[in-house]
């Protein structure tokens, strides 16, 4: 592109950084934009004719008209962000492994690179965009590293992202809000913001786009997934109760979904929330509120995510116990791996704790999803296991459909809520099964009524037998 347009760079390729410079591409046709990341097998993938390195409803179609005209994927990160008036910083903040807050505070290794990179490399004025998820005050400690080359001036704005995976492409391009937070009491900060406003308001209505300082933008991201994730493990708490009492989950939850004040989303109970952020986000949380000296705030976010542990293992019991205490041997077909529906990502999905918790018993595992790849999954169990790779060989097997996985199986065992499981041939798959035949339905999406019927012992979550 020529160098009278505006420029944007977008440093890490990933789940946010792809999606979201697909969208802006697209709705800013005035605009260039160049997404780079360290991994050239990334990139590659980005700018390849076959499959993207993520796989998203309505994806391919935004950046297949866009590629090559406004949007370009790179490895020449020097280059891209020497061009660029904007930068945005989409790359990976993970819970830290070792060393000072292990196990809750976020690394920032990677964002610190990326902004040691910039410092280094800009001549020219930028505004540094914030897109990763990070701790309160990161935008502060980025904009010491920056000025301290003395080069030029940065503007650093907080701009969280919030779209959900398996929807990405909807929720960029309708988005109920855009949260921008930047210096607003300083004219160059406001200009900062101002443009960056400008750019959602492509295609964003402008009273969507809210406007914050740096810290309540920071904070409200992590609030808002906590929030999300309560209300999962709320209902999952309650779904214990259920279990228990007689009661229905699902039945409760319609229930007290339908009072408006509370809302009928996020209220579904399940095996347990996975994903890349609900978990890292709020120990991150629990890790600021400890180092402010919160110790009783940060046990009652804390309780979120051992919630969520309990729910797994829960479910883990509930299978051995149904299966006569013992699991040992016994073959088991795990229907779905990904941590929710419509994606093929696997970061901290409940099925790897389950998996994981079966092989232990040293159950027999044939693992089917429609879309994460059979690396991945051997990847995932391999690092949760204490099992060496030829040990897990023998107990592990994945089957390209879910018929294959049940044949010889002593149970079903629902761990993603794909669409496809609904509509299975259960008459075959009883069929080919060990009897009695088991369901163990960690998502509550079959119906279990017709199963029993046809013979199936059925368990779900938060249900009666
Ligand atoms: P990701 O791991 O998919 O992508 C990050 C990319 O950054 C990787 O491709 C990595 O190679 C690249 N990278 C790392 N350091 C780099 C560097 N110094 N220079 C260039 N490239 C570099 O991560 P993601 O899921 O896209 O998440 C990114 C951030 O967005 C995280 O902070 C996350 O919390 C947040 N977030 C994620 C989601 C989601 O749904 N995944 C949603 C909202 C917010
Ligand atoms: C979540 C948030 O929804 C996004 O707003 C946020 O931007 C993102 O995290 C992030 O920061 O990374 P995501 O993890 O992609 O998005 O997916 P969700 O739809 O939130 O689901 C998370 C997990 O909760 C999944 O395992 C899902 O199956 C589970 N869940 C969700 C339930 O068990 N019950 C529910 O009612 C809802």
């Amino acid at each position: 592109g020529s160098t009278s347009r505006f420029q944007i760079c977008c440093i890490g390729a990933g789940y946010v950084g792809g999606p979201t410079m697909a969208i802006i591409a697209k709705k800013c046709p005035t605009i260039d934009v160049t997404v780079v990341d360290i991994s050239q097998r990334r990139i590659d993938a980005w700018n390849s004719e076959a499959d993207l390195p993520i796989y998203e409803p309505g994806l391919k179609e935004a950046v297949m008209n866009t590629r090559g005209k406004n949007l370009f994927f790179s490895t020449d990160i020097d280059g891209a962000i020497e061009k660029a008036h904007m930068i945005f910083v989409a790359v990976n903040t993970p819970t830290k492994k070792d060393g000072l807050g292990a196990g809750r505070a976020a690394d920032l290794t990677y964002w610190e690179l990326a902004a040691r990179r910039i410092a280094k490399v800009a001549k020219s004025p930028k505004i540094i965009v914030e897109k990763s998820t990070v701790p309160i005050k990161t935008a502060e400690a980025i904009l010491t590293v920056l000025n301290a080359s003395g080069k030029t001036r940065f503007q650093v704005l907080s701009n969280p992202e919030f779209l959900a995976e398996g929807t990405a492409v909807r929720d960029l391009e309708s988005p109920d809000r855009i949260l921008i937070g930047g210096n607003l009491k300083d004219e160059d900060g406001t200009a900062a913001v101002e443009k960056l406003v400008d750019i959602y308001s492509h295609w964003v209505p402008r009273e969507r786009i809210i406007t914050t300082n740096v810290w309540s933008s920071e904070l409200s991201k992590l609030v808002a997934n906590f929030f999300l994730a309560q209300r999962v493990s709320s209902i999952n708490a309650v779904s214990a109760l259920c279990e228990s009492s007689g009661a229905d989950v699902d039945e409760v939850s319609t229930a007290v979904g339908l009072d408006s004040r509370i809302g009928s989303k996020f209220l579904k109970a399940s095996v347990g929330f996975g994903g890349s952020c609900f978990q890292k986000d709020i120990l991150n949380l629990v890790y600021l509120s400890e180092s402010m000296g919160l110790k009783d705030i940060a046990e009652y976010f804390h309780w979120v995510v051992k919630m969520n542990d309990l729910q797994k293992e829960r479910f883990v019991s509930r299978i051995i116990h149904g299966l006569f205490n013992t699991v040992t041997g016994k073959r088991i077909a795990i229907l779905g791996f990904a941590f929710k529906k419509d994606t093929g990502d696997t970061r901290e999905s409940a099925a790897i704790s389950v998996c994981q918790r079966l092989v232990d018993e040293r159950a027999h595992l044939d693992i089917y999803d429609p879309k994460v790849e059979e690396s991945q999954i051997w990847q995932d169990i391999s690092t949760a296991s204490k099992m060496d790779r030829l040990e897990l060989e023998k107990l592990i097997h994945i089957s390209s459909s879910p018929y294959g996985a049940a044949q010889g199986s002593h149970a079903l065992v629902v761990c993603t809520e794909w669409d496809e499981f609904q509509d299975l041939d259960f008459e075959k798959i009883l069929s080919i099964m060990e009897k009695p035949a088991f369901i163990f339905d960690g998502r509550n999406i079959l119906n279990h009524e017709y199963l029993r019927k046809l013979g199936f012992v059925v368990y779900a979550i938060g249900k009666p037998l």
